[in-house]
């Protein structure tokens, strides 16, 4: 068989250099490689086996659908379909709602993005998203996000897209010295930018309510403060929740945290929909915009929208969250893996700063002098010292990922406490040497 680094095109990287174990098993946070080595996943691959590698249930819930019906389009009904869509409408509170199935994040955004215009009925209704954020990567989604590996790749504009800095506290964009006046400004300039142009022109905004893949913790102020300037504004909001749903961030989906006042008019999902067993995303929509969809066509599908196999891990993964209490467990171990964290800071100067933690996604960002906050690396650079920590903690059995200057930890979320210790006491172990290395640099 020919080797995959020569007959694959893989994600995010130069083809010459992709030259990764192939894995071939799982179990809870834990990849086996086809070497017979074992890993510990600290960042749940891309942020979506939230439930562990190889779910028991899971894999019976897809076995049993298997063997019922593989397929029917969604002109037909789907028993799975029809209960994961209850159950979503159940976990997030937006009763009375409805639910659209798309195959990943991506297109859950473009079709959110889709409903907003329809039911606004503002089709050419411009979209406001921040920089420095992370929404997929076909041409829509790339126009969303405010990325810097995608920026070049598409005209927002023509998207009728407008990015907005972003509620990064520890570097704000409007120079403010605490988070919450961080989040007031940010929230400001959105409100700024519908009424410079009349909100009547806008459609939506979408934003990660909490964290994002991109490394930013907004401040807590900040969501409450979108959700009232778009509901003055009769603008929808729209969350993605593709990576801080389904308990990463100690809810069942991050806006939860800011209370049911401030629920989104629509929210898109993804990764934690079925812990990444099977490909899944799925725009939920409130209420409201559902009265206003109900009578008008929709136009637009994909062939798999709601495929049964995918419903039927979604279903069973909702229900594994339930019954192993997983959504709690993370936040109660996001608290511990914060304090583990600020404990790692306090001994290493190297690391600025640290954010995150109401679940299981916490962010250290590395800094060459924390005085002045002078990055690792350029953004988005990564410094050949962080890589080499990379390749020594995975020598050592741990998978960490890494943005930039961002260590970014978001375990599954079966992780066991001396787990996680372990992955913590190596990255401190690893930091050292990192240190070393900046002085040295700075010294010759
Ligand atoms: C916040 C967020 N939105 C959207 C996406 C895109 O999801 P997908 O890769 O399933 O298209 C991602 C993926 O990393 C994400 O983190």
């Amino acid at each position: 068989m020919l080797a995959e680094a020569q007959t694959v095109l893989h994600t995010w990287c130069r083809q010459s250099e992709w030259a990764a174990p192939t894995i071939t098993g799982g179990r809870g946070a834990h990849l086996f490689t086809d070497d017979g080595r074992s890993i510990l996943d600290m960042s749940s691959l891309a942020e979506c086996s939230n439930l562990g590698h190889q779910h028991p249930q899971v894999i019976e819930a897809i076995r049993a659908q298997a063997a019922k019906l593989c397929f029917v389009t969604s002109a037909w009904g789907a028993e799975p379909r029809a209960r994961l869509a209850e159950l979503l409408l159940e976990k997030s509170d937006l009763s009375g709602g409805r639910v659209f199935f798309t195959l990943g994040g991506a297109d859950a955004n473009e079709h959110a993005v889709k409903f907003a215009r329809q039911a606004a009925a503002r089709p050419a209704g411009w979209v406001i998203t921040r920089d420095r954020s992370y929404h997929g990567a076909s041409y829509a989604a790339m126009a969303l996000s405010g990325d810097s590996r995608t920026a070049q790749q598409v005209d927002a504009a023509a998207y009728r897209v407008i990015h907005v800095p972003p509620p990064y506290a520890y570097r704000c964009p409007f120079k403010t010295r605490s988070a919450e006046d961080c989040g007031t400004a940010a929230a400001a300039r959105i409100a700024a930018t519908m009424d410079s142009q009349g909100a009547q022109q806008f459609a939506a905004v979408l934003m990660e309510p909490n964290a994002g893949t991109n490394g930013i913790v907004a401040p807590e102020n900040f969501w409450p403060a979108l959700r009232e300037l778009t509901r003055t504004r009769g603008v929808y909001l729209i969350a993605d929740e593709v990576m801080s749903g389904f308990g990463r961030c100690g809810e069942w989906f991050a806006w939860q945290r800011y209370g049911l006042e401030n629920a989104p008019d629509m929210m898109s999902l993804a990764k934690g929909l079925t812990g990444a067993h099977a490909p899944l995303g799925a725009v939920v929509v409130a209420a409201p915009v559902a009265r206003l969809l109900e009578e008008q066509a929709l136009l637009t599908g994909l062939t798999y929208s709601g495929h049964p196999l995918s419903c039927a891990a979604g279903v069973a993964a909702i229900e594994s969250y339930q019954r192993e209490g997983l959504i709690e467990r993370s936040r109660a171990l996001g608290a511990t893996l914060l304090r583990a964290l600020q404990e790692l800071q306090a001994q290493h100067t190297i690391i600025g700063d640290v954010r995150g933690g109401h679940g299981l996604f916490a962010v250290v960002e590395l800094v060459r002098n924390r005085d002045t906050r002078e990055p690792l690396a350029p953004w988005p650079q990564l410094h050949p010292g962080l890589r080499r920590l990379l390749k020594e903690a995975l020598d050592a059995g741990v998978s960490f990922a890494a943005r930039g200057n961002l260590i970014l930890l978001a375990p599954p979320l079966v992780i066991a406490e001396r787990e996680l210790a372990d992955a913590l006491n190596l990255l401190g172990r690893l930091l050292g040497p990192l240190a070393q290395t900046l002085r040295t640099e700075e010294s010759s």
